[in-house]
């Protein structure tokens, strides 16, 4: 146990996910960064909520995720949970996809996480901290799909990266999970977790929402989740089971 609160680095915490899971961490108590990259609008709202935590990172850059664990450090002197909500989406079949679209998702949904983690290292073996990236439904069944194929290969990519972290961190006393949503519509999702169909699939019912997630990562981040590390935590309302 730390005598001060724990700090936590929540990045895409502009908006959507990111954000709720930031003021879940707040609310507990924690000290909590949050990182916007082109979301410059809501950054007065930022201010106001995270006060002098506040940074603007984009996380494509490897020099970008080091200066940002380093200002993290700087400020409060520790770093204990890693909560990386960063990763753009493209849907559409392959017929007709760019190898530019692949190298997209790859880039913002697998290297920003690579950065971030190997910024993160360091601090988190100190900390014998934590470590919660972002994947989608339905990935241990390496299901194939009509519309998110090149999305969803690079959630697949991360999460064997997340697994192997998980493998040679543990050793450091370091954890280092996934947390999986299925349709969790917000101001700024994709309009497809509106799609009414899409909706009608999931078995508990209705959509995820924020807090649904955020809920999961708060355990993830916390002693509870001692043993654990390596999973994916699906937060879909049975969606794609
Ligand atoms: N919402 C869903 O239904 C759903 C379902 C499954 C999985 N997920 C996953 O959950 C995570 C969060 O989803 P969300 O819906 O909250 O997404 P979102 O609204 O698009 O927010 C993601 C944030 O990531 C930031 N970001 C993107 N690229 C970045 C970069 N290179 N460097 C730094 N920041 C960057 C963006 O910041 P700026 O706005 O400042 O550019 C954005 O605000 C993502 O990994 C997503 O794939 C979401």
């Amino acid at each position: 146990m730390t005598s001060t609160p724990p700090v936590s680095l929540v990045t895409g915490s502009a908006r959507g996910l990111g954000l709720a899971v930031a003021r879940a961490l707040l609310r507990r108590g924690d000290r909590v960064h949050v990182v916007w990259r082109s979301s410059r609008a809501l950054v007065a709202n930022l201010e106001r909520e995270f006060e002098g935590r506040v940074h603007q990172a984009d996380l494509e850059d490897p020099a970008a995720a080091h200066a940002l664990v380093e200002r993290v450090t700087a400020t409060d002197g520790r770093l204990d949970h890693l909560v990386h909500a960063v990763g753009e989406y493209v849907s559409g079949p392959l017929e007709g996809a760019r190898a530019a679209d692949l190298r997209r998702m790859l880039a913002s949904n697998v290297e920003t996480a690579f950065h971030v983690f190997d910024a993160a290292r360091p601090a988190l073996r100190r900390a014998r901290g934590d470590a919660v990236f972002f994947g989608c439904a339905g990935l241990d069944t390496l299901r194939a799909r009509r519309e998110t194929a090149l999305y969803t290969a690079a959630k697949n990519a991360l999460f064997v990266l997340a697994r192997s972290w998980a493998l040679e961190e543990a050793p450091h006393g370091v954890r280092v999970n996934l947390v999986s949503p299925g349709v969790v519509p917000h101001e700024h999702a994709a309009a497809d977790t509106l799609d009414a169909e899409r909706l009608a699939r999931i078995p508990l019912g209705r959509a995820g929402t924020p807090d649904d997630v955020a809920h999961a990562v708060l355990f993830l981040a916390s002693p509870a989740a001692a043993h654990v590390t390596g999973v994916d935590l699906a937060v879909t309302g049975g969606w794609l089971l």
